[in-house]
């Protein structure tokens, strides 16, 4: 399935971007902030597309052919912020953007790479953005290696998993058979030992097991706190930053950030509530509907 980008327009407005605007894009994704932010910055605009999923990077070389800004295509991860710019010899920056998480193709496979997500399939539990050439660590070394309870801390920390005391246990109980490599293997130790209510939901019940998994293993919520003060300090006065964000969680700690600069007298909202998208984009895409975008402008 391929993925839509969400807020498109909304973002790159926020952004305040004009001719000439350096702009980091922290996650490049399918290119679809991409295509929009480069039609406004133009010719003489700086574009600096940031992606841990090399998958991304490669697709995302047409750009170059079709718009005639300075286009940077970076293989990495958004927290590197500082390091990235710093090796690109750009010392400052007008605008961040980030629309957090993970496209469609990342889950179903059809970016190329089986990375464990899927609960009717024997995927290897990676979990990654990549293979475990480049990302040794992954959700199997979770599943088999750590103890009960710390598996049940990520369960319910990163998930709000409600029986993540019980799939802890289960977990624990089921390796000491034989280890647990694969997701589908995953997905049914999971459905197992939670009431019977829970696997008649629409909703399959491993669905907040695995995106606790993924966010303990890609230390996405640490790497999210990375760019919110890297990303800032890398803007000039006046640039802004963007961030979208698709669960409570993250949207928690980006607003208590921004209000921190506001305090602080670094920075002022753009808008003082997170904009959602509207309801037609709501009805083309519901994969959109958990979206908030929000916007600081620096002092
Ligand atoms: C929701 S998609 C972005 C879609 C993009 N804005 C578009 O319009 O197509 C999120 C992307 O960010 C990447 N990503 C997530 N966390 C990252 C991180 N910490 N560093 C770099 N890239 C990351 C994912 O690999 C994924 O491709």
């Amino acid at each position: 399935m391929r993925h839509v980008t969400v807020l498109a327009k909304e973002a790159t407005d926020m952004l305040n971007l004009g001719k000439g605007s350096v702009v980091v894009d922290c996650t490049l994704g399918a290119g679809g902030h991409a295509e929009q932010i480069l039609s406004v910055i133009g010719d003489s605009g700086t574009y600096i597309g940031i992606d841990a999923d090399k998958t991304a990077i490669e697709a995302a070389t047409y750009l170059k052919t079709q718009y005639g800004s300075t286009i940077h295509l970076i293989h990495g991860n958004f927290r590197n912020i500082s390091e990235i710019l710093q090796e690109l010899n750009i010392p400052s920056v007008d605008a961040v953007l980030a629309d957090l998480g993970w496209r469609m193709e990342q889950f179903d496979g059809s970016s190329g790479e089986k990375r464990g997500f899927s609960f009717k399939e024997d995927e290897p539990l990676h979990m990654t953005f990549g293979t475990p050439k480049d990302y040794p660590f992954t959700a199997q070394d979770i599943i088999n290696e750590w103890d009960a309870e710390d598996i049940a801390n990520v369960l319910f920390g990163y998930g709000e998993e409600h029986f993540s005391r019980r799939i802890a246990k289960a977990i624990v109980k089921a390796r000491q058979e034989v280890p647990v490599t694969s997701s589908m293997q995953l997905a049914d130790i999971v459905s197992d030992s939670v009431p019977a209510p829970y696997r008649r939901r629409r909703t399959h019940p491993a669905t907040k097991t695995f995106q606790a998994l993924r966010i303990a293993v890609n230390d996405e919520f640490d790497a999210l706190n990375d760019l919110l003060r890297d990303g800032f300090n890398a803007l000039q006065s006046k640039g802004r930053m963007a961030i979208i964000t698709f669960h409570s969680l993250e949207d928690r700690i980006v607003k208590q950030t921004f209000k921190a600069y506001v305090r602080d007298e670094q920075g002022v909202l753009v808008h003082k509530k997170p904009m959602a998208p509207s309801e037609e984009e709501q009805k083309k895409n519901p994969r959109s509907r958990s979206a908030m975008l929000r916007t600081i402008e620096k002092t």
